[in-house]
């Protein structure tokens, strides 16, 4: 059976300093996991792969020829895409969940200078649209035209954000609108998907870095 991998980008300069949204470059640790992500696809595939010794007798690693990466349009998504050979796309569509007003603050900032917006938030986190942002609900919407991709494609790697992985794993796995804005998502972590006749199997990979 054919598999879906989803996998957030590696660590942003943002995600340091616990700011959200924005449109940050990798971290230096977020590149290393960008090389280990490489790496894991070319082994994982090992059993398809075409192993062609080289003049320095290296061996070269090739991928299956069908395994396709998504990515979104922002920089952190395409540099941790950036060294998996294999042919990529990018999608608006996959693009992180709009804060608004809210973009590149940390929950803390949130908290001290929009009180009520955080509070309606933390009350119904899948309906509370961010002002001139986006919600949940929202992204499940922007996200259909991917799902339906997704459920007609054979092996990809989709490499997008926290919230986004949520609302697609929540398609898959038929989770309800109050679980699915708090379903763990971790850095560093390759999600595979396998869809059986009935429901789907679900295994996280942590790649150490
Ligand atoms: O912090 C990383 C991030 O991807 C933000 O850009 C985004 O707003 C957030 O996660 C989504 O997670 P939550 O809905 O839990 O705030």
């Amino acid at each position: 059976p054919r598999t879906i991998y989803i996998t957030r980008h590696g660590e942003s300069e943002l995600n340091m300093q616990q700011r959200i949204g924005g449109d940050p470059p990798l971290s230096v640790r977020g590149r290393v996991y960008a090389d280990a992500l490489a790496q894991y696809v070319a082994k994982g595939n090992q059993n398809f792969l075409f192993l062609i010794k080289s003049v320095n007798r290296d061996y070269i690693l090739e991928n299956i020829p069908d395994l396709i990466v998504w990515t979104s349009q922002m920089q952190r998504t395409i540099q941790t895409a950036a060294k998996i050979n294999a042919p990529k796309e990018q999608w608006k569509a996959l693009n992180e969940i709009n804060a608004g007003i809210c973009e590149g603050l940390t929950y803390l900032e949130i908290a001290e200078r929009f009180p009520e917006e955080f509070a309606s938030r933390d009350q119904s986190k899948y309906f509370y649209r961010y002002p001139g942002g986006e919600s949940y609900q929202d992204l499940v919407a922007r996200l259909e035209p991917v799902i339906m991709e997704l459920e007609r494609a054979e092996n990809v790697l989709v490499v997008c954000h926290q919230a986004v992985a949520r609302c697609i794993l929540a398609y898959f796995l038929d989770k309800n609108a109050d679980d699915l804005p708090y379903t763990k998502v971790p850095l560093h972590t390759l999600i595979k998907l396998t869809p059986l006749a009935y429901g789907c199997k679900l295994e996280y990979v942590p790649l150490h870095v």
